[in-house]
């Protein structure tokens, strides 16, 4: 039964989800709150816009975040936020693959931070934000809404690698046809063409008898 959570309780999954280095609109908070708490209970959150934004604004007249460079709804951490981390060199987390927990924006900001905080050149930011979000999108579009693992790293020959390990959704291949994936071409693997000239190497494996897909890709990075 979806329950609410106490003002510290809310405060606490914010702050816990601006120490991973998310960003994103008012909205976009919400659906991650509410994903942590389904990771965490199994449950749904009572939750108030209103409540959510006040921290967030909060935390930004306090100097801990800024509008997004792109869009002014969004919250970013500044640059001596509080809520930076040590820098590492991996980052290892799960999602929950349904595509109402905003799980692009989760995964891309997050990754966005990581790269950033690792030295990575904003370019190079940029193209590899671009082919995760594709990767993830598979995630949840193809998995079955269970959980996605996540894990990327840059190691010491300067090569960025990230892999997602996802549960196959039983899939309709009536439905697949209908929908024109085997007959048109113009759409056909559009996403991975677009992983293959970003990353260096791109590897998706269909791991049969666990019903899992696991995509492995990796970039040489000329900046860090
Ligand atoms: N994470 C994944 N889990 C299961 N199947 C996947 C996954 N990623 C890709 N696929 C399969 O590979 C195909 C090609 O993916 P993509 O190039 O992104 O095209 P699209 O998503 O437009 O179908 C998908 O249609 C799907 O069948
Ligand atoms: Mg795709």
């Amino acid at each position: 039964m979806a329950f609410p959570l106490s003002a510290k309780d809310l405060e606490n999954e914010i702050s816990s989800l601006l120490q991973t280095g998310v960003g994103g609109n008012v909205q976009d908070f919400l659906k991650w709150i509410r994903m942590e708490i389904q990771k965490k209970f199994k449950d749904e959150v009572i939750l108030s816009e209103k409540d959510v934004a006040e921290i967030l604004e909060k935390h930004k007249a306090e100097g801990n975040l800024v509008s997004g460079r792109f869009d002014a709804r969004e919250y970013f951490l500044s640059d001596d936020s509080k809520f930076y981390k040590k820098v590492t060199s991996q980052d290892k987390f799960y999602i929950l693959g349904r595509l109402d927990f905003s799980p692009m924006q989760y995964v891309k900001t997050r990754l966005e931070y990581f790269l950033r905080r690792n030295g990575v050149d904003e370019e190079e930011i940029i193209d590899i934000g671009i082919a995760t979000v594709e990767a993830v999108e598979n995630a949840a579009k193809y998995g079955d809404g269970s959980s996605v693992e996540v894990e990327y790293s840059i190691d010491r020959s300067k090569t960025f690698h990230i892999s997602l390990l996802n549960n196959i959704k039983e899939f309709d291949l009536e439905e697949d046809i209908k929908r024109g994936k085997f007959s048109s071409t113009a759409t056909l693997m559009r996403g991975m063409m677009v992983m293959q000239k970003l990353f260096n190497q791109v590897d998706l494996e269909i791991l049969d008898d666990k019903k899992q897909a696991s995509f492995k890709a990796k970039r040489i990075l000329q900046s860090q």
